[in-house]
């Protein structure tokens, strides 16, 4: 399956995707990184490996519509069968989302539906939460709401602070996305209506 991957910041998600892909028998590769930022460091590190980039930078365009019809017709010529969200902070239209429904992941720094939006790690420490991680979920409308399709836990240390929490997470977060992946490129998950589907699951 072929994937594009979105970013605006450091790309280490991208990355573990892109390391996870250079497996023979993995069943995707990443045939470009997009990016809103000219600097993420996901754009650079996905042309340190040769992987194609586009950057759409917002205000070069004048609304959300032409920002995303151009990336839309970038889309058309990738012709990606899989769209991965790494830590792109932007919010597409149903009209996009409707353009790849069901093939849309993304990944989020929390157990949702606990603590959606930004600032996760601050927030599960401010509630006191003894266990943190993270969610791939489908891309929906809404902001990370989409249907679950994996999620992995960390323990929460008395003396964490969001830095450390962050960290821990991360680590985690680039062996849950892969897994997540390849699920979704064997057609071993899918999305019907507001709920993720599985199937012949390994034992
Ligand atoms: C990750 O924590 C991810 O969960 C969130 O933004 C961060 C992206 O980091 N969406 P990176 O750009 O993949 O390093």
């Amino acid at each position: 399956k072929r994937v594009a991957v979105f970013v605006s910041g450091g790309g280490s998600n991208m990355l573990a995707l892109a390391n996870a892909c250079a497996a023979p028998d993995f069943p995707a590769e990443i045939v470009a990184v997009i990016s809103d930022k000219p600097s993420a460091g996901g754009i650079a590190k996905a042309k340190a490996r040769g992987i194609r980039t586009f950057v759409f930078e917002r205000k070069q365009f004048a609304g959300k519509a032409e920002h995303e019809a151009a990336i839309l017709v970038a889309l058309d010529e990738i012709k990606p069968d899989i769209l991965c969200l790494a830590g792109y902070m932007r919010l597409f239209s149903g009209e996009f989302i409707s353009r790849y429904e069901g093939r849309i992941l993304n990944i989020h720094p929390a157990l949702l539906p606990l603590f959606p939006g930004l600032h996760t790690h601050q927030r599960a420490l401010d509630a006191g939460v003894k266990i943190a991680g993270c969610t791939v979920h489908f891309v929906t409308e809404g902001m990370d709401e989409g249907p679950i399709v994996a999620q992995a836990a960390v323990p929460v240390p008395a003396d964490d602070t969001a830095e450390t929490l962050a960290a821990r997470v991360l680590t985690v977060e680039h062996k849950l996305y892969p897994l997540a992946l390849k699920l979704l490129a064997e057609g071993r998950v899918r999305m019907e209506g507001d709920k993720a589907v599985f199937s012949n699951l390994p034992a």
